[in-house]
């Protein structure tokens, strides 16, 4: 067996706002592993062309996005001198890889992914080549560090999946060149995901069936990073309930999605179990839950909207952490592309 150094890689792409939802789910995880690891944490830009441009909003917007989300990294606590952060497309391996890749990975693999199904919708004669391959891409992104964790939430299970699948074809199909070069038996490790955590899973605050997600038409539905203290209170104040009460336990959840996101975001917010919260809530009504869960989220998140605004009034500053951020991350990923030529048997110069 080849061992592989640990190291840690993930992305968010540079679309809307970033919400609660992927603070919890993804974001608090990356911020605990900076400590422990070696850390990469990228703003997938080249994912964010994948649908059509009225979507993604154009050059303008899509320049502000980037800076907007670098900034949020920044400002949940992701740190530039632990981690490297940066923008994918200013490293140009990415996007190589991802054509090897094209070129390992099956179309019944990727005819199996879920997530191009419900972007594509029902027309998917008109949906972009790059939708189709957005997980080919994501697969390079990873393995062109050799990741071997990758922290994210639970919707990215199947492209991790997929990534595993493409490293194990690659490593097998070349595995008598990557023996020759020098490299042992594996040259892509198969990767682990990370997907743990209090709140893998935030659902929408007006339905609890659904995700939390920025493309929801109903700006209640979700806390973004960058909402007012106001703004937050109202939303949690406004959160979809049932009409009874809290249980005193977390069996008195089931079947009742909405009572149990919010204590699940109460919990997770806090660093407690659910457990511990219905404890001191149970059996109370809602209205007090929810002026807590207000207060406790205003005091957690309103600070990062401010951190965000302090960031961005130097935009000087979070160019400067990517281009150093890129820099660091080309320093990793030029020597793997290099060898990946060489195992295939491109002429190397
Ligand atoms: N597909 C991921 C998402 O939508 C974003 C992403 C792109 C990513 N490349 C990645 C996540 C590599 C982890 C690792 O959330």
């Amino acid at each position: 067996m080849s061992t592989f150094s640990p190291r840690v890689l993930s992305g968010m792409q540079p679309t809307g706002n970033l919400h609660l939802g992927n603070y919890l789910g993804a974001m608090l995880n990356w911020i605990r592993m900076q400590e422990t690891h070696e850390t990469l944490y990228c703003v997938v830009d080249l994912h964010a062309i994948t649908q059509a441009v009225s979507v993604w909003g154009g050059p303008e917007v899509l320049r502000k996005a980037i800076l907007d989300v670098t900034a949020a990294y920044i400002a949940c606590g992701l740190d530039p001198r632990k981690s490297i952060i940066f923008n994918q497309s200013q490293v140009a391996e990415h996007a190589e890889l991802a054509w090897v890749f094209n070129c390992v990975a099956r179309l019944g693999w990727l005819d199996r992914m879920t997530q191009f199904k419900e972007k594509a919708g029902k027309d998917k004669e008109r949906a972009s080549v790059g939708l189709y391959d957005y997980p080919v891409l994501m697969a390079a992104d990873i393995l062109i560090y050799k990741a071997t964790h990758v922290p994210v939430g639970e919707d990215q299970k199947q492209h991790l999946e997929l990534t595993r699948d493409i490293a194990q074809k690659f490593n097998l199909d070349f595995a008598e060149s990557i023996a020759a070069q020098g490299h042992g038996e594996a040259f892509f490790p198969i990767t682990d995901p990370v997907i743990q955590g209090p709140a893998t899973r935030v659902m929408s605050l007006r339905d609890g069936t659904k995700k939390m997600s920025k493309s929801d038409p109903s700006d209640l539905s979700r806390i973004n990073l960058t909402d007012s203290a106001d703004d937050i209170a109202k939303k949690i104040r406004k959160a979809k309930t049932d009409a009874d009460g809290l249980p005193p336990e977390a069996a008195g959840l089931k079947g009742r999605p909405e009572a149990e996101n919010l204590v699940g975001i109460y919990a997770a917010l806090s660093g407690t179990s659910v457990d511990a919260v219905l404890a001191q809530f149970g059996g109370g009504q809602f209205s007090a839950f929810k002026n807590a869960l207000a207060d406790l989220a205003v005091l957690k998140l309103a600070p990062i909207a401010g951190e965000m605004n302090r960031l961005l009034a130097d935009p000087g500053y979070v160019q400067g952490v990517l281009k150093d951020g890129s820099e660091r991350a080309r320093a990793i990923a030029q020597p793997v592309m290099r060898d990946v030529r060489k195992i295939m048997g491109f002429v190397v110069s």
